[in-house]
């Protein structure tokens, strides 16, 4: 069933568990996740970067998410990722998107709150609630990524901007990682203590040894995305199945799969952060 963002964040909070947030790029990569959530029994974020919203590919995307959602015996929220302005933000309103984030953290900090807080207020009309981030995660092709997220910054951006949910910087990065990285999980729980619980969110999750996941859930984060290993599963698998002489042909029997690819990554990510058998 489709849902919102403030749905799925309660049920990770009252459970103590994580919601996953799954990156999808095209019909085959979402009809994988959506396989994993149902037969792990577990709510998901199926969510889209924001470029595939500026393009065309939103408007045909978004309806195969929605389908897929309401069809779902899963909740599922249906979320635009990393929105850089209000462009973004009002097509996925529109295309209908039930969770929002604005991703303002190369901005200086009070024109981050002022924007975020503008987009938190637009999409309070149409009854969405928005993920902010603060302290910036880069790429894994950074030189450097430690601009980490500081408690007492994350308390009055909070306080300030009203959003739902908060995107920290604690050592992740988006990509694939030279060496896997090692969270500051006290910083965590500082940010946690700091904002009243606000329910915190990791972004690059692809590649974050399990440990450092599990000890990451356990302080308090209460969505991950994974995007890099998703597509790593679905292209992979793809290049394989191109190597061999007897390989489907017709388009839709060759994408079974990568389909089954993506869908088995993401139940390992949603048994890792104790997602699975939480759906009721
Ligand atoms: P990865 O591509 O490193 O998994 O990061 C995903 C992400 O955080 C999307 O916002």
């Amino acid at each position: 069933m489709l849902v919102s963002l403030k749905h799925v964040i309660d049920m990770a909070e009252k459970g103590n568990f994580c919601i996953p947030a799954f990156n999808v790029y095209n019909m085959e990569s979402a009809m994988g996740v959506i396989k994993a959530a149902e037969e792990t029994n577990a709510p998901i974020i199926m969510q889209v970067y924001p470029r595939l919203m500026k393009e065309e590919t939103g408007y045909y995307l978004s309806p195969v998410i929605l389908a897929a959602a309401k069809k779902a015996s899963v909740p599922v929220c249906f979320h635009l990722d990393h929105g850089p302005s209000e462009l973004e933000t009002t097509r996925s309103l529109r295309y209908g998107a039930t969770g929002i984030m604005l991703d303002g953290s190369t901005l200086p900090f009070e024109e981050n709150i002022a924007l975020t807080k503008r987009v938190v207020e637009t999409c309070e009309y149409v009854g969405v609630q928005v993920e902010g981030e603060l302290g910036h995660v880069g790429t894994t092709a950074d030189s450097d990524f430690d601009e980490f997220t500081r408690p007492e910054d994350a308390k009055k951006f909070v306080e300030e901007t009203g959003v739902l949910c908060l995107a920290v910087a604690v050592g992740t990065a988006h990509g694939k990682y030279k060496k896997p990285p090692k969270l500051d999980i006290e910083r965590i729980k500082a940010i946690r203590e700091a904002t009243n619980n606000t329910a915190l969110v990791l972004h690059g999750g692809s590649g974050v040894p399990d440990e450092e996941i599990k000890k990451a859930v356990k302080a308090g984060i209460r969505k991950m995305n994974f995007a890099t290993d998703i597509c790593y599963a679905f292209l992979d698998t793809c290049l394989e199945e191109l190597q061999k002489p007897d390989r489907a042909i017709a388009i839709d029997n060759f994408m079974k799969k990568p389909i089954e690819a993506v869908k088995d990554f993401c139940i390992t990510r949603i048994k890792l952060v104790n997602a699975d058998g939480k759906a009721l």
